[in-house]
């Protein structure tokens, strides 16, 4: 059986504001991640020579893959996080207090809901499809390093959850879920390793 690891990037710059979208760096802490992730994948895959780590095109999740040596790395602009259009950059607050008509469709309806100029969960849901067959595609390991709207879609579809799920499931920072394909169905196990 060969895993799948799916994390988020380290904690960003943006992240710790608050604000959506973005292409910043690193905070302290994502560094920190950064290693720790390094040191778990190196343990964990070891012994799989032609495991392989997948990122998105943005430096948050570029850098959190950087101290990972020894796999090749791919960068996929399918595993870009949530394009939010005129709303990227802004806090939730900002678009609440700016745009509440927005604020409030998003709210009804995230799966649906598409950001002026920007994307919506079901736009992203269909542009990571040959991210997803080329996952099924390998036979050795996978590490994806990518971001939250975009894992909880990649996760939704090998968990087999509910499309109207995908919006709220929980992709905590700093966590690895591990998932392998067995004959019975998917098995998870989720590793935090850090606050
Ligand atoms: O806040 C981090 C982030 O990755 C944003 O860049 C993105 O817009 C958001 O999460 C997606 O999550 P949600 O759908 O809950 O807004």
């Amino acid at each position: 059986p060969r895993p799948i690891l799916l994390t988020r990037h380290g904690e960003s710059r943006d992240n710790v504001r608050g604000r959506i979208g973005g292409d910043t760096a690193l905070s302290e802490s994502g560094e920190i991640y950064a290693k720790k992730l390094a040191n778990f994948v190196e343990k964990r895959l070891k012994s799989e020579r032609t495991a392989s780590i997948w990122t998105s095109t943005l430096q948050r999740t570029i850098i959190t893959a950087s101290p990972i040596v020894g796999f090749p790395k791919i960068q996929w602009r399918a595993l870009d996080e949530i394009n939010a259009g005129v709303c990227d950059g802004m806090t939730y607050e900002e678009i609440k207090r700016n745009m509440p008509e927005e604020y409030e469709s998003r709210k009804k309806d995230a799966l649906r809901y598409r950001y002026p100029r920007g994307e919506s969960y079901l736009d992203v849901i269909q542009r990571l499809e040959p991210v997803i067959i080329e996952l099924e595609r390998q036979r050795a390991p996978v590490v994806v390093i990518s971001h939250q709207a975009v894992l909880r879609a990649l996760y939704g579809y090998f968990a087999d959850r509910p499309l109207e799920e995908i919006p709220h499931i929980e992709v905590p920072l700093h966590t690895i879920i591990e998932i392998q394909m067995g004959v019975t169905g998917v098995e998870e196990k989720r590793y935090k390793l850090m606050d």
